[in-house]
């Protein structure tokens, strides 16, 4: 058996009842054997403040030694006017500093939007995307995850029900195993 590659995951939204973060649970159990999810949560992390770089406050020391430890990075993001939550973008500046000590750097990733709406949140996948583009996460192209009218995927427990869905969110984890050992293996 190969390697158990450990993912982090990052859920952009802080709601009890999130889509994106039931969306992240259903992936953990559809991912193939090579992927081991695990979500690292950003609701407590201080806001970023530049001043705070030389005694940074223990949320930042902890969150970026959860991701140092990630083999693989997994975002799952809604979209809040047409971009990313400030939580999610707040998480992406800490664990980028200190300059040249970026926790992000050279990890392939996957940046998964959904939304109760129609545009599948577009804008807040590529808004991520241009980050991850300057952070050098090597980030899966295809399929590309853009889920809209997710309200409609789940029973009262949570679970995906939807079998599109379904179907499409397997696939996406299982690309996701592929791109996880062609960039590891480089
Ligand atoms: C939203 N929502 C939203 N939806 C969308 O498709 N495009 C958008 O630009 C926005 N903008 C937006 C701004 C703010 C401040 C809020 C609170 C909400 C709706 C959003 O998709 C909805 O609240 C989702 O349920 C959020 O994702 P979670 O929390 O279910 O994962």
């Amino acid at each position: 058996m190969g390697n158990v590659r450990q993912v982090a995951v990052v859920v952009g939204s802080l709601r009890k009842e999130s889509f994106c973060r039931k969306i992240a649970h259903a992936l953990a159990e559809y991912a193939p054997a090579n992927l081991q999810l695990q979500i690292v949560e950003i609701g407590a992390l201080t806001l970023y403040n530049q001043d705070l770089d030389e005694a940074p406050p223990a949320s930042w020391v902890t969150f970026r030694e959860e991701i140092k430890k990630a083999d693989a990075l997994l975002f799952v993001t809604p979209e809040y006017n047409r971009s990313t939550p400030g939580v999610l973008k707040n998480a992406v500046d800490i664990g980028s500093r200190p300059y040249g000590h970026s926790v992000w750097n050279g990890k392939p990733g996957a940046v998964l939007s959904a939304t109760p709406g129609g545009l599948g949140a577009f804008g807040a996948n590529h808004h991520l995307r241009q980050a991850l583009v300057f952070l050098n996460v090597p980030t899966m192209q295809q399929p590309e995850g853009y889920y809209a009218n997710a309200g409609t995927f789940f029973d009262d427990a949570g679970r995906v029900t939807n079998e599109d869905a379904k179907r499409h969110l397997k696939q996406f984890i299982d690309a996701f195993g592929n791109w996880v050992e062609k960039i590891l293996e480089q």
